[in-house]
């Protein structure tokens, strides 16, 4: 099938390269040219696993085309999708400025023959009827500029033959699993009230759906969920929103366990057993971060408080997340006392492991209050250590390695989960501190094994 991608964000760019890979003629459209430029030969703008050897591959294929040309994205595509940001706006609406351009650049465009266009950006509840208000209003601002340029004639244009569906298409690829979260999916949710758009949609994944492309291709079809449009906007709010909460739900409890002695990470064993809990989104640590939850929770609260309705579970979800940011601090004041003049090395920036996404990272919470307090911040992250990015962060002197990190620090503390520091030198690193201390923000080392290397570890709640 034909396919337009517009927008090349996380979402759009592994969305077009997945389609590509699975046989799709895809065109991707950005209006950055040098991003554009640096996707045409093969390179990923973005960190993320697998994502440039399928560029490459549906490159090599003839699959995959990219272009800052909205007109030829929309006269390639039977299926156009949306897929540029909603970022957040100060008040915790989404800002859907960038959805409403692409919508109504479509309509000016759309030349003939059945389009559906796809909304793959998450967007506020209620906006697929909007898009396609937006969409009409593009097609007639098109025809209302090829009247006058017909020479001021009032008369509309004979009917073009144009017709399109919206169809709402949520995401839920998890940031550094992106490739294999879109082809391993544990369900494709397509809202909309037309069976002719929906059932292209179940074509065009059909190969995903059969699992051709899944790790375990013995597995069940993926369930593929119809709706309607508002339902599905909800669904990808509301996945979200539950599982921000109970991470801030472990994370309650885990202060509580610190309290009182007992060790989160078995209490978390011990409540995922229980099939209706499930032994997921369970870790306790500093809290979450990144480019969906805090976004995608303070619009469902913004959502609701336009409705009339308080949602006063997930305002407590936030505020628990907002003070658990800052448990690193509260247990560096606690082992060390005074900050000011204290050196403290950050092990990962980002606000997960296998991904360059500073997007609200706990790290950045982090810098700012331990600058606020007077002490020196130094970091290692083994992905922004390696590139520009490491000198665009205030407040940090981003080292090149752990050891160095280690060097002459007062504290550590691990931020960020990344594979690679389960197996560092941590006995010649506890050697190189100041003040052999580490406070395990993700509870991801062994404690015993960091006594034995010589550091005073302190975990979340164990
Ligand atoms: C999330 C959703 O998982 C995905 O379905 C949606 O499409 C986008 O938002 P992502 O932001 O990439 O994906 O990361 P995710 O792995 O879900 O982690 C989010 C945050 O929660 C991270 O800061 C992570 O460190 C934190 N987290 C996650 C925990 O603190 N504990 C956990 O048990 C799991």
């Amino acid at each position: 099938m034909r396919v337009c991608v517009i927008g090349t964000g996380y979402v759009g760019l592994v969305t077009g390269a997945c389609l590509a890979h699975i046989g799709h003629d895809v065109i991707c459209i950005d209006n950055n040219e040098e991003k554009v430029k640096l996707m045409k030969s093969g390179q990923s703008p973005i960190f993320e696993p697998g994502l440039s050897e399928i560029m490459q591959s549906a490159i090599h294929a003839n699959k995959i085309q990219f272009s800052t040309d909205l007109a030829a994205g929309v006269a390639h595509g039977e299926i156009l999708f949306i897929a540029v940001g909603t970022p957040p706006l100060p008040t915790g609406e989404s800002d859907t400025r960038y959805v409403e351009a692409v919508a109504r650049g479509i309509g000016a465009n759309l030349n003939g023959g059945y389009k559906v266009i796809v909304n793959k950006s998450t967007v506020p509840i209620g906006s697929g009827d909007w898009v396609r208000m937006i969409v009409l209003d593009g097609i007639a601002e098109r025809q209302k500029t090829l009247v006058t340029a017909g020479g001021g004639i009032e008369e509309k244009l004979p009917e073009t033959n144009v017709q399109f569906d919206v169809v709402s298409n949520p995401e839920f690829l998890r940031e550094g699993s992106a490739v294999y979260d879109t082809f391993n999916p544990d369900r494709i949710v397509l809202g909309g009230n037309s069976p002719k758009a929906i059932a292209l949609m179940k074509e065009l994944y059909a190969p995903i759906v059969e699992r051709k492309y899944a790790e375990d291709q013995s597995l069940p079809p993926v369930p593929v969920l119809a709706t309607d449009l508002s339902s599905a906007e909800m669904i990808k709010y509301a996945a979200n929103a539950f599982l921000a909460t109970k991470i801030s739900f472990i994370n309650e409890v885990a202060n509580i366990c610190d309290r009182v002695g007992a060790d989160v990470t078995q209490v978390a064993k011990g409540i995922g057993l229980d099939s209706r809990i499930g032994n997921k989104f369970l870790q306790a640590g500093i809290g979450w971060g990144g480019s969906c939850f805090p976004k995608d929770v303070s619009a469902l609260i913004h959502t609701a408080d336009d409705y009339g309705y308080e949602a006063q579970l997930l305002k407590s979800a936030v505020s628990v997340n907002e003070r658990q940011r800052l448990i690193a601090l509260e247990k560096l004041q606690q082992v060390l006392k005074i900050l000011k003049g204290k050196t403290v090395g950050l092990l990962g920036l980002t606000f997960k492991p296998d991904t360059d996404d500073l997007r609200d990272a706990p790290a950045l919470n982090l810098i700012e209050q331990l600058n606020r307090l007077g002490a020196k911040v130094k970091a290692y992250d083994p992905i922004i250590s390696q590139t520009g990015m490491r000198h665009g962060i205030s407040g940090v002197l981003v080292e090149t390695d752990a050891e160095r990190l280690a060097d002459g620090c007062d504290a550590l503390v691990l931020v960020t989960e990344w594979q690679q520091f389960s197996t560092l030198d941590y006995t010649k690193m506890a050697k190189l501190m100041a003040h052999p201390v580490i406070i395990d923000g993700r509870n991801f080392l062994d404690p015993e094994a960091m006594a034995k290397a010589g550091f005073q570890y302190v975990g979340v709640g164990r």
